[in-house]
């Protein structure tokens, strides 16, 4: 039976992570498309020679051609830019949602079936962007937030219990960044609510607010560190994360921006929801129950979200 085939459009620190990442856990072989002359070809021959040493089976190849993705299982998405000094919010908006505009032409003339992860940011934007471009189906095209979002969470709180990360569970909601809503209650160690633990005297209220802080500033955390760049490990190892649940048909249950008609009082819209993912795509989205606070603060961040996609709308009018 032949490899899975994963197309990364964008080969940059993310995208090189991602194929890395996809040939050492041998998902299949990797194509990376660029428009940057030479990059994706010298990452992926890279890669392809740390093959004998690291011991896997997959071919690499870099192209700048669409016709190359042909036939891709799953695509991952990280083409674009990221905001730089001196621009605006609206100006990286325009200058992905255009790079959104060809990746998804290129998708859907040449990887219709591919379930396709969108990481570029602004992330809720640009993943409902991508699908109006691309006119794929919704529960084939989700972006990837809160898998990374919680991957920070629990990090933070298995530091702070000094347990191991494999025992914390969290669970976030809504839009990447800024207004990432984390559900205390649902977070765990070993099935522990946070609460319960603040009351067990784990730690403090005080405390765990500024965790939820750390973990909604964990993007700009990592910039401010790098300088020159954004995080790209954890995005990545978030992405492979969707990918395997997707090509093994593992129904994992994973929070991630996806199309959301019905459940959690929303109609039609792309935001950070707990969802299903099997060969299906999306398979399911988990409607929760959520209390007064958490339905608030979940709200705020749905409107954030609708403000960009209006902004997107402003910009290209193909867009309705
Ligand atoms: N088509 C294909 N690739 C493109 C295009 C395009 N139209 N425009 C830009 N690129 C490529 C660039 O050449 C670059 O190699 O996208 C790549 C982006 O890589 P980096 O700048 O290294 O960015 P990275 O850290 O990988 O992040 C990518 O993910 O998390 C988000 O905010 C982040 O939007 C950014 C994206």
């Amino acid at each position: 039976m032949a490899r899975p085939k994963i197309a990364l459009i964008g080969a940059g620190n993310i995208g090189g992570t991602l194929a890395h990442l996809a040939a050492v856990k041998e998902l299949g072989d990797v194509v990376m498309f660029d428009i940057a002359d030479g990059l994706p070809q010298g990452k992926a021959l890279d890669i392809a020679e740390s093959g004998p040493s690291e011991g896997f089976d997959a071919n690499m190849s870099g192209t700048s051609d669409y016709a190359d993705i042909a036939g891709a299982d799953v695509c991952i998405v990280t083409a674009g830019v990221a905001r730089k000094p001196g621009m605006s919010r609206d100006d990286l908006l325009g200058i992905n949602l255009k790079v959104m505009k060809s990746v998804g032409e290129g998708i859907a003339a040449h990887a219709p079936n591919a379930f396709v992860i969108c990481i570029t940011n602004p992330l809720d934007a640009m993943v409902w962007a991508l699908r109006e471009f691309s006119g794929l189906p919704h529960n084939m095209v989700c972006g990837m937030a809160g898998v990374l979002d919680s991957a920070r969470f629990r990090h933070f709180l298995a530091d702070e219990f000094d347990v191991s990360m494999r025992d914390v569970t969290a669970f976030v909601l809504g839009g990447h960044g800024d207004t990432m809503v984390p559900l205390a209650r649902y977070s765990t160690v070993a099935g522990i609510p946070l609460p319960d633990l603040v009351d067990m005297g784990w730690t403090t209220q005080d405390k765990l607010d500024a965790i939820i802080q750390r973990t909604r500033d964990g993007g700009a955390e990592i910039v401010g560190l790098l300088k020159t760049g954004s995080a790209f490990y954890a995005p990545a190892t978030s992405a492979i994360e969707m990918a395997e649940a997707f090509l093994k048909d593992q129904k994992r249950v994973l929070p991630c921006a996806a199309y959301v008609d019905g459940a959690l009082g929303l109609n039609g819209m792309y935001v950070g929801v707990p969802t299903v993912i099997g060969k299906g795509g999306v398979e399911r989205v988990v409607d929760i129950k959520m209390n007064k606070d958490e339905q608030s603060m979940f709200d705020s961040s749905v409107a954030a979200v609708k403000g960009l996609v209006d902004a997107c709308k402003g910009i290209d009018s193909s867009l309705t």
